[in-house]
């Protein structure tokens, strides 16, 4: 009786000393991966008391994860913890709480940019005989876009323009009475290199104008042109034709006076 509380004391009094040496560490490696909508992360401890028990918990909702240990026979353990259900492209704030001790490390994530949404208000208009294009930039981004893509009649114009652009004017000149579908996508790059671009249904129209009068073709506007140029010499021409007709009056005159 007396020999068995005995060594439970002793027993006490061991973990007691070895607490005090043991220098719990816990360490959320930097190597962590993030998708668009999860963050994958690594955690180590050291010397933790069985079992090891960590939570993640992300900009301080309250709401933890807790990080999954695989059995481990040595001092060093490792685990791993994905968040899920995150928003593309924004920061996290990513902070561990293990039950030895709290505030043990953060890590700020962002998770990855994804396919925006299609560049808003598209609108073509013909200006003289070059179609020009303006848009607005996607209302969810989804990223820091990284170009805009004009297709025309299934023909993408390169290269891409560059993510502050909000118009573009054709190069080729539009034939009149024709049909051209035109599109506009918004793309991101994300960290695997893929090229994720908005839906082009979303920011696609067909141009279709026959009408000469508002929108004249080449050899139309060079007519009209001609006939602004007309227009201009006329008002000087008839000044002329006035002061010759006084000319002609006054030379008239001058003839029935002397006759
Ligand atoms: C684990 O605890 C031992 C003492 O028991 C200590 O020497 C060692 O540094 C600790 N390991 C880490 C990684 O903290
Ligand atoms: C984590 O990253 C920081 C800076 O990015 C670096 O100073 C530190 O050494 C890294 N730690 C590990 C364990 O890789
Ligand atoms: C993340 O990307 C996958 C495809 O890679 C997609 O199915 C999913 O909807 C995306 N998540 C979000 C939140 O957009
Ligand atoms: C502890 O385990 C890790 C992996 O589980 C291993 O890399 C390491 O060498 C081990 N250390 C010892 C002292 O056994
Ligand atoms: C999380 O916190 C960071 C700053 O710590 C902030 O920039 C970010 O927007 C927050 N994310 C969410 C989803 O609230
Ligand atoms: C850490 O977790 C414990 C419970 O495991 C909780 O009582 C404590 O409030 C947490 N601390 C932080 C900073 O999240
Ligand atoms: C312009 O339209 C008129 C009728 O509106 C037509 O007679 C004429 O041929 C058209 N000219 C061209 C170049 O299409
Ligand atoms: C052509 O343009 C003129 C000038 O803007 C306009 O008055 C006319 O209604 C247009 N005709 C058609 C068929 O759109
Ligand atoms: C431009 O208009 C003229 C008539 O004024 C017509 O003969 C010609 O085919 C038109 N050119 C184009 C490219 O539509």
């Amino acid at each position: 009786m007396y020999r068995f509380i005995l060594i439970l004391i002793v027993c006490h009094v061991q973990t007691a000393i070895a607490a005090e040496i043991i220098k719990f560490t816990a360490t959320i490696f930097n190597k962590s991966t993030a998708t668009n909508d999860s963050i994958f992360l690594m955690v180590e401890v050291a010397n933790c008391s069985s079992p090891c028990s960590c939570l993640i918990q992300k900009n301080k909702t309250g709401i933890s994860t807790p990080v999954k240990f695989s059995p481990s026979t040595n001092a060093t353990t490792t685990g791993s913890v994905t968040l899920e259900n995150l928003q593309p492209y924004t920061v996290y704030s990513l902070e561990m709480n293990c039950s030895q001790v709290t505030n043990i490390g953060t890590l700020v994530v962002r998770t990855d940019v994804f396919r925006p949404s299609p560049p808003r208000d598209f609108e073509v208009q013909l200006n003289g005989h070059h179609l020009e294009l303006k848009w607005k930039p996607p209302s969810i981004p989804h990223g820091p876009i990284n170009d805009y893509r004009v297709t025309i009649d299934g023909i993408e114009i390169k290269p891409p323009l560059n993510n502050n652009a909000l118009f573009y004017r054709m190069d080729k000149n539009y034939i009149l009475g024709t049909t051209n579908k035109i599109s506009i996508i918004a793309c991101n790059i994300d960290t695997q290199e893929r090229i994720l671009c908005s839906n082009s249904k979303g920011s696609e129209t067909s141009y279709f104008n026959t009408n000469n009068s508002t929108n004249p073709n080449i050899s139309a506007t060079k007519s009209s042109l001609t006939n602004s140029i007309m227009l201009n010499t006329l008002p000087n021409g008839s000044v002329l034709i006035q002061q010759i007709s006084l000319v002609t009056i006054l030379l008239m005159k001058l003839l029935v006076i002397i006759y």
